[in-house]
């Protein structure tokens, strides 16, 4: 979590630095920091609260030149959000600055050991106490700044991307990474870099970047070629310059009122990008490279495991119906957190698949490196490329829904099943457990779906006024049977999230082991009773909430008769085939949860307590 930037060149760095900052806030928002330098004089802003705190803080507090800064925005890990933890921090002799996105776990003997040394501390935090070392290391040994990050960095347990900057050496920048994320976008002639936990701070100055990887150190000279060294043994590291596939235009609201109703209204074109090139219908074909090349390990597998976190966690539970379903291959969906510590049973024979759409998941990327110390396979599916999961896979498959902001996670989801769903396809197809016909069935349905979300977007006015009516809701159920349980879980999380509702997610069947002692006529129950998928017992179990006054949203399918003469709500959905109901259901679910957050003043893109992407276990 936290985000990080920085920037070294010839132009105002201020700028820079704050609208990157907004661009990372969806990393975390607990207070945010700057430090710019003038050319002579290290000044440092930081505030408890949100970028926007701190822009009106700097224009009170410092002057806001210099071509030489670096900015942090923050999800507290040690220390509570308050000015003085905040970022960035400053060495004891005032010369050194850090932003740090990570964990230092021994921060506390090594704290010790300064304070023994005749260090004192303002903060709580772990990077004060890195920055302190590095110090220490640099006057002890007598070193420059890059080997005295080098030395510390060696003695650290724990996660980190750092970028450093010394007063006595301001043509210079010291940025390293393990475990989480950093990109150095690389201006004209090496004029100017800019330092950032994603590129998103600096795509419109520069689409030539370098994502270092873990255990990597970067030491940025203006006018000279980036050097990568190895920290461990200081080899050196041709830097491998990518050029970026951003646009501005992705990462701004374009007109909406929240980047997550930007990115619900985006499932359709993010579907049909995740499409393209993939699902060849005409043909019959399904496309995907990173399958095709291992097509034997996955029809050989005798097992398919799947880890992921969240959201990701419930499209993976969409995809074991779908995988046993269609291709007949066992599944098992786990935690990523709890599968990494429980000693599991993993064999070669097993093909792991981990589901990230940020693809820095701490626990996630920590299952993976399991997972392959013990020889399976590990297939991604992952949305942002190159990220950390997915270069640590075997294999893998983007899933193309461009980047995701909004700390809910929408478009991510749907196109996590599609892409779900064409591998199932393919590998029914190739071990023959579906028929012609299903197959292609299957295939003119999926082309269909963009069509059939952009329906369901239609009814969001009819979502609006349920909304409304339950805005004061404490609790709400969400219950679905099969291929939509998932989905039931899904939507309560969704609500839980960003309004702050409690909500559980239940498959409608469990209802009368426990659940249904808690309806009673304050509590909502949503429903989803589409006509294909068990439609008479999920009737029957709307039945049981009625006859105890429990208020019923029921998500139908469009014509549905029999659901509309006892629910107190419905909302329709185009018909489609059971297996792909999820990609439907899901919307009208996002939108109510959406608008019932918004009605109660909640930050719908930065909910409370939550970062987008959990780069800590
Ligand atoms: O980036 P990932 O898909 O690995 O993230 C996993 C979860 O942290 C994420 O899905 C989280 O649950 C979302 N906030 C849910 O909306």
């Amino acid at each position: 979590m936290c985000g990080i930037t920085a920037y070294i060149g010839y132009r105002d760095a201020y700028p820079i630095i704050i609208n990157g900052l907004k661009r990372l806030e969806y990393r975390g928002y607990d207070s945010a920091g700057i430090m710019l330098y003038d050319g002579e004089s290290i000044n440092l802003s930081k505030t408890k609260g949100k970028v926007s705190i701190l822009e009106n803080k700097i224009k009170e507090e410092i002057s806001d030149s210099g071509v030489i800064g670096i900015g942090h925005t923050r999800w507290a890990t040690h220390g509570i959000p308050n000015d003085i933890n905040s970022h960035p921090h400053i060495s004891q002799s005032g010369n050194l600055a850090i932003v740090h996105n990570g964990i230092i776990e021994n921060y506390s003997a090594l704290k010790h050991e300064l304070i023994d040394r005749g260090y004192s501390f303002q903060s709580e935090t772990d990077t004060e106490v890195l920055i302190n070392l590095i110090e220490e290391i640099k006057k002890t040994e007598d070193v420059k700044l890059g080997k005295a990050v080098q030395i510390a960095l060696n003695q650290v347990i724990g996660a980190y991307a750092i970028a450093v900057f010394d007063k006595e050496k301001p043509d210079e920048m010291i940025v390293a990474k393990l475990g989480s994320p950093i990109a150095i976008g690389i201006g004209k002639d090496n004029q100017e870099f800019f330092i950032a936990s994603d590129a998103s701070p600096f795509i419109e100055y520069t689409k030539d970047a370098i994502y270092l990887e873990d255990g990597e150190m970067a030491i940025i000279k203006k006018g000279r070629e980036i050097s990568i060294r190895k920290l461990k043994d200081d080899s050196l590291i041709d830097a491998n310059v990518q050029e970026l596939q951003l646009n501005l235009e992705q990462i701004e609201k374009g007109g909406y009122e929240h980047f997550m109703l930007k990115e619900i209204h985006e499932q359709p074109q993010a579907i049909i990008d995740t499409l393209r090139g993939r699902l060849l219908t005409d043909k019959g074909i399904i496309k995907i490279s990173g399958l095709e090349n291992n097509m034997k390990r996955f029809l050989n597998a005798e097992r398919i495991i799947i880890v992921a976190c969240g959201t990701s966690w419930h499209a993976g539970l969409v995809a074991e119906y779908i995988f046993e379903d269609f291709a007949r291959i066992p599944v098992e969906v786990e935690y990523a957190s709890e599968f990494r510590y429980r000693n599991p049973i993993i064999t070669e024979k097993d093909i792991v698949i981990a589901i990230s759409q940020s693809g820095e998941t701490a626990d996630t990327l920590a299952a993976i490196k399991l997972a392959k110390s013990k020889g399976a396979f590990v297939f991604g599916v992952c949305n942002v490329v190159g990220s950390s999961i997915a270069r640590e896979n075997d294999s893998g498959v983007y899933t193309h829904a461009g980047p995701e902001i909004g700390v809910a996670s929408t478009k991510a989801f749907t196109t996590q099943i599609t892409v779900l769903t064409l591998i199932a396809l393919r590998l029914s197809r190739a071990k023959g457990t579906m028929t012609s016909a299903d197959y292609r069935l299957y295939l003119q349905e999926l082309e269909l779906i963009p069509k059939k979300i952009k329906k369901v977007l239609e009814t969001d006015e009819h979502i609006k006024a349920i909304a409304k009516k339950y805005l004061l809701s404490t609790n709400c159920l969400y219950l679905g049977r099969g291929y939509n349980f998932p989905v039931a879980l899904e939507g309560a999380l969704k609500l839980k999230e960003i309004s702050y509702i409690h909500a559980e997610g239940y498959p409608a069947a469990e209802m009368k082991h426990g659940p249904i002692a808690l309806i009673d006529d304050r509590m909502p129950v949503i429903v989803i009773a589409t006509s294909k998928g068990h439609y008479e017992k999920v009737v029957s179990n709307i039945q049981e909430i009625k006859s105890r006054s429990g208020k019923i949203i029921a998500v139908v399918t469009e014509g549905d008769t029999a659901v509309r003469e006892i629910a107190d709500h419905v909302i329709e959905v185009p018909d489609t085939e059971e297996a792909l109901t999820p990609l439907l259901t899901t919307i009208p679910l996002q939108l109510l949860s959406y608008h019932i957050a918004v009605m109660r003043d909640c930050n719908v893109d930065q909910p409370r307590n939550l970062a987008k992407s959990v780069t800590v276990e």
